[in-house]
């Protein structure tokens, strides 16, 4: 009963903000995972109605009707972003407004009223700092931040539905790829495909993440991390690894491929693109053939939760390509460097990129 009490004060204390960090986790064991947080964020508006700021309650189950737009049609995003506790001590988000807006993109698709940037920021801030206690020691992982917008109305007929929710959780996480910063072997799927052209690939719609379940399984149960996707009409170009976009360096030249609505505008891309720029590289955004990543000299890909994982060795119908000696690639080690150092506050933050939490 005591200990239950002074559990339940401790909790409270956590909610006031008075307790920093919580010193009994063991934050060097975290992993992409979920460990539920205390308090998520939300809110909720008609169709016709303008969204509204919503409220911090606690992390828990929601209730929703059977009939939910998104229970029977799957009408809903997510995005994903991350909270870096930097080497200065004090709270960042990397670019917030680009996953506000990426939403907004994903919401006039999947037409849903779109969360104005300044509420989804707002909700955002007011979600970390309340379970800030939650955000890693600097270099230990980050705070998994994600936002969801769905239809949570009810609705019979296949159309949008009467009403939706806007809502936010968060949990710490360490490496999505086992290991961190180490080389990963992928397969290209033979038999899928994630996105094809005049579908929902270029927004962050949960459907399209469900069909990869079966292919990610299958190449995971062969030894690979994930498959990377080929394009639909033509099945020679790449498109994207797993839930990360991709990149090869060839006579440090970097491709990556175009942003043609199959697939996800990455965060981290448009970053790495502007990174590499501004270090001098040529970055080549086009069509990038399956054969030609296979010749290149290093691959990598990247995301919010992949951050900038090398790869180790590309197998495409039974041919294996491994780049260099299976260890990252130099070039992939300077910008993971360069992102990183900008994430944790190491190095200059050039692009004014970083967002601290007020
Ligand atoms: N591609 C897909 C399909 C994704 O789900 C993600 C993750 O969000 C990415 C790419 C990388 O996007 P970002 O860098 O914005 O996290
Ligand atoms: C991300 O990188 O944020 C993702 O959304 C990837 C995945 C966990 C779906």
């Amino acid at each position: 009963m005591q200990e239950q009490s002074l559990k339940a004060s401790f909790q409270w204390l956590i909610l006031l903000g008075r307790v920093s960090m919580d010193e009994s986790f063991d934050w060097d064991s975290l992993t992409f995972s979920l460990t539920p947080t205390e308090t998520m964020y939300l809110t909720t508006a008609k169709a016709d109605e303008p969204w509204m700021p919503g409220e911090l309650r606690p992390y828990g189950d929601i209730p929703m009707s059977p009939a939910a737009g998104v229970l029977n049609y799957g009408q809903g995003l997510f995005e994903g972003m991350k909270a870096y506790r930097t080497s200065t001590g004090r709270i960042v988000f990397f670019r917030p407004e680009e996953n506000a807006r990426r939403m907004q993109r994903g919401a006039d698709r999947l037409k849903m009223p779109p969360v104005p940037e300044s509420i989804f920021v707002d909700a955002v801030e007011q979600v970390v700092a309340a379970n800030q206690h939650w955000v890693p020691p600097s270099g230990k992982g980050a705070m998994y931040v994600r936002p969801l917008l769905m239809g949570s109305g009810p609705v019979l007929g296949v159309a949008p539905a009467p009403s939706y929710t806007f809502l936010i959780y968060v949990t710490p996480v360490g490496p999505y790829f086992k290991g961190g910063m180490v080389a990963i072997d992928l397969l290209i799927s033979e038999h899928h495909h994630r996105a094809a052209p005049g579908g929902s690939g270029g927004v962050k719609a949960i459907g399209n993440y469900a069909p990869g379940m079966k292919p990610s399984k299958e190449a995971k149960a062969q030894g690979y991390a994930e498959v990377i996707y080929l394009d639909a009409e033509t099945h020679t170009d790449i498109e994207e690894v797993g839930a990360a976009n991709f990149f090869c360096v060839k006579d440090n030249v970097l491709y990556t491929p175009e942003l043609t609505g199959t697939i996800l505008p990455g965060i981290t891309r448009d970053s790495i693109i502007q990174l590499a720029r501004h270090r001098g590289y040529e970055v080549v955004e086009g069509k990038v053939s399956a054969a030609f990543a296979m010749a290149a000299d290093e691959a990598f890909c990247c995301g919010t939760a992949a951050v900038i994982s090398p790869i180790g060795s590309i197998t495409h119908d039974g041919d294996k390509t491994v780049y260099g000696d299976g260890q990252p690639g130099a070039v992939t080690v300077e910008l993971y460097d360069a992102l990183t150092g900008i994430q944790n506050e190491t190095e200059e933050d050039v692009f004014g990129w970083l967002h601290p939490l007020p």
